[in-house]
C-alpha cells in the first residue's frame, strides 16, 4: 500500500503544498498553512458503504421561506434594522466587520439593550459575550450609554467550549453577541486565537449551535490593514449576513453597510453619528452630508446617489493644482481611484482638458464611501469646475455614468434622485439625456439640464459666471 504523506493546506485560500512554510506562496497570508492527513479511502470510494439515504423534497413544498419564517426581531433602531433587512432572523449568523475603535461594540451593545427592553416588539433575552473587555468594562460602557438597566446578560469568555456549554440549553438567549471572533479559541486546535484556523473553527461551532438552538448570533470581526475581515474570507461564506461598519476616525459619522445578506437587500446603509452618549441614528443623511456646504465654491458638486433603497445627496470636492512632482499626485478619499483615472482620461481625450502636470485631489464629504458609477458625472463636474475655477450652480445636483466615448449614460432611479433633490431645496438637475423626459411627476419644479456628452457639461459650467464677478455685482 502506498505510504500516506501529509499535505499542507493554506486555510485562507485553500492552496496546497508538499512542505510547510510560514507564509502561503499563493495568497501571501502568514501562518495560514496547516498540516492535513489525507483520509484513507476504501476501495471503490465511498459508494455502497453504509451511508444514510437522504430524502429529497420538491421546490414547491410548504416550508416557510426564510424571509417569512416568522417575525424578525427588531431593535427599534431603524437604521440598524433596515441594514439587517428588516430585523434579525432567529437562527441566523451575522458578521459585523470594521476597524478597531470605529464603534462595533457600542452599536451592538445598544442593539441588544433595545432588544432586551423590547423596544421593537417583545422583550428578548440577550447575551453579550466579550473576549476583549472585562465584565466591569462592559458595565461601565453600558452606564455611560444609559443602558445599565437593560436586562442584557454579560460575560467575559474566550473558550468556545465554555460558551457552547453555557448556551446549549433549552432556555438559551434569543440573541447572542460574540465580541470578537478573533479572541475566541477552540481547544482542539493547536493554533493561537486569531489565526485563520481558530477563527474558522470557533465560528463554525458557534454558528452550528445558533442554527440548532435558533438564536440570532452576532459576531464582531476586526478588519486587517487591507480592509478584509481578519482571518479568512471563508468567514464571509459561513454567515448569513455580513455588515461593515465604516467611517473616518476624525469624523463623527459612521456608516453600517450590508455587503452580503441572505435574507434581504445588500448595499443598504444605515447612518449614525458617534456622540458622547453613544451612536445616534441619522434619519436624514442627505441634510447631514451637504450640511456644511458653502455655495459658489469652485471644485464642488452635489451628487444625487442611491444607497440601497434610499436616495442620498453628498458633496464631491475636487482640487486641481500645478504639481511640483515629476509624476503628479492623484489622491482620492471615498471613491475608486481607478474610476478617477478613467474620468480624467476621458476629460483629456474627448474634451481637450489638460490634467498633465497637475495634482488632482478628490474627496467625498462626510467620510462616506461611494461605489456607484452614477457618480461619474458629479466627479467630472467637480473636476471641470476646479480646473476652470468656475462654480457649478449652487442649487444643482448631478448624476450620470460616463462612457469612454465621453457620452453620458442614463442611470437607475433617476426620478428618486430628482425627488430627493427637490425635497432638500435644489432646483436644478444635471442628468443624462433621454429617458428622463416625459415623466413629469418627479421633475416638476426642476430645471433639467440634459447632458448627452461631457462637452455639454463643460459648456454649462463655462457659462456659469466666475464667483468674483458675482460678488462685484453686490448680489
Ligand atoms: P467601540 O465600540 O469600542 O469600537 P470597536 O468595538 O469597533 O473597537 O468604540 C470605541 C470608540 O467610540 C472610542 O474611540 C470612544 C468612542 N465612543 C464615543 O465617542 N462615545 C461613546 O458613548 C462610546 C461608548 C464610545
Ligand atoms: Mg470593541
Amino acid at each position: 500500500m502506498a505510504k500516506r504523506s501529509p499535505r499542507y493546506v493554506c486555510q485562507s485560500c485553500g492552496a496546497s503544498f508538499p512542505k510547510w512554510s510560514g507564509r502561503c506562496e499563493a495568497c501571501s497570508a502568514w501562518n495560514s498553512i496547516v498540516e492535513e492527513m489525507p483520509r484513507q479511502s476504501a476501495p471503490g470510494g465511498l459508494s455502497g458503504s453504509g451511508g444514510r439515504v437522504i430524502r429529497f423534497a420538491a421546490l414547491d413544498g410548504s416550508a416557510p421561506d426564510a424571509a417569512e419564517a416568522g417575525p424578525r426581531w427588531t431593535t427599534g433602531i431603524a437604521e440598524f434594522d433596515r441594514v439587517c433587512g428588516g430585523g434579525l432572523i432567529p437562527g441566523s449568523a451575522t458578521l459585523i466587520g470594521g476597524d478597531p475603535g470605529i464603534g462595533k461594540s457600542t452599536v451592538l451593545l445598544q442593539a441588544v439593550a433595545r432588544l432586551s427592553r423590547g423596544a421593537g416588539g417583545a422583550a428578548l433575552p440577550c447575551a453579550y459575550i466579550s473576549g476583549e473587555e472585562s465584565v466591569d468594562q462592559v458595565r461601565l460602557r453600558a452606564r455611560r450609554l444609559g443602558l445599565d438597566d437593560a436586562g442584557v446578560q454579560i460575560a467575559a469568555a474566550t473558550a468556545v467550549r465554555d460558551i457552547l456549554a453555557s448556551l446549549d440549553r433549552a432556555d438559551a438567549p434569543a440573541v447572542v453577541v460574540i465580541d470578537s471572533i478573533q479572541t475566541m479559541y477552540v481547544d482542539s486546535l493547536d493554533s493561537a486565537p486569531g489565526t485563520v484556523a481558530q477563527v474558522r473553527g470557533s465560528a463554525h461551532e458557534l454558528i452550528r449551535l445558533a442554527k440548532e438552538r435558533g438564536f440570532a448570533l452576532l459576531l464582531v470581526g476586526h478588519v486587517t490593514k487591507e480592509g478584509l475581515i481578519a482571518g479568512p474570507k471563508v468567514l464571509e461564506h459561513m454567515v448569513d449576513t455580513v455588515l461593515t461598519f465604516e467611517g473616518e476616525r476624525g469624523h463623527q459619522f459612521r456608516i453600517l453597510r450590508a455587503v452580503k445578506n441572505r435574507f434581504g437587500p445588500t448595499d443598504e446603509i444605515g447612518v449614525f453619528e458617534m456622540t458622547d452618549a453613544g451612536l445616534l441614528e441619522v434619519a436624514n443623511p442627505s441634510a447631514l452630508f451637504i450640511g456644511e456646504r458653502r455655495a459658489e465654491v469652485p471644485g464642488t458638486a452635489v451628487f444625487a446617489g442611491i444607497e440601497g433603497t434610499r436616495p442620498l445627496l453628498v458633496e464631491i470636492q475636487a482640487l486641481v493644482s500645478p504639481s511640483p512632482f515629476a509624476t503628479p499626485r492623484r489622491a482620492v478619499v471615498g471613491w475608486d481611484s481607478g474610476r478617477l483615472a478613467m474620468v480624467l482620461a476621458v476629460l483629456e481625450a474627448r474634451c481637450g482638458l489638460a490634467f498633465a502636470g497637475k495634482d488632482v485631489y478628490l474627496n467625498v464629504a462626510g467620510g462616506l464611501r461611494i461605489t456607484e458609477p452614477a457618480a461619474d458625472l458629479a466627479v467630472a463636474a467637480a473636476l471641470v469646475s476646479a480646473a476652470s475655477d468656475r462654480p457649478v450652480a449652487a442649487e444643482s445636483v448631478v448624476f450620470g455614468e460616463i462612457a469612454l466615448s465621453g457620452e453620458v449614460r442614463p442611470v437607475s432611479q433617476m426620478e428618486a434622485r430628482a425627488k430627493e433633490a427637490v425635497k432638500l431645496g435644489f432646483t436644478e438637475v444635471f442628468a443624462p439625456a433621454g429617458r428622463s423626459k416625459g415623466r413629469d411627476g418627479a421633475w416638476s419644479g426642476i430645471e433639467l439640464h440634459e447632458i448627452a456628452h461631457l462637452m455639454d457639461l463643460i459648456a454649462l459650467i463655462a457659462s456659469e459666471r466666475a464667483p468674483a464677478l458675482r460678488s462685484h455685482e453686490g448680489g
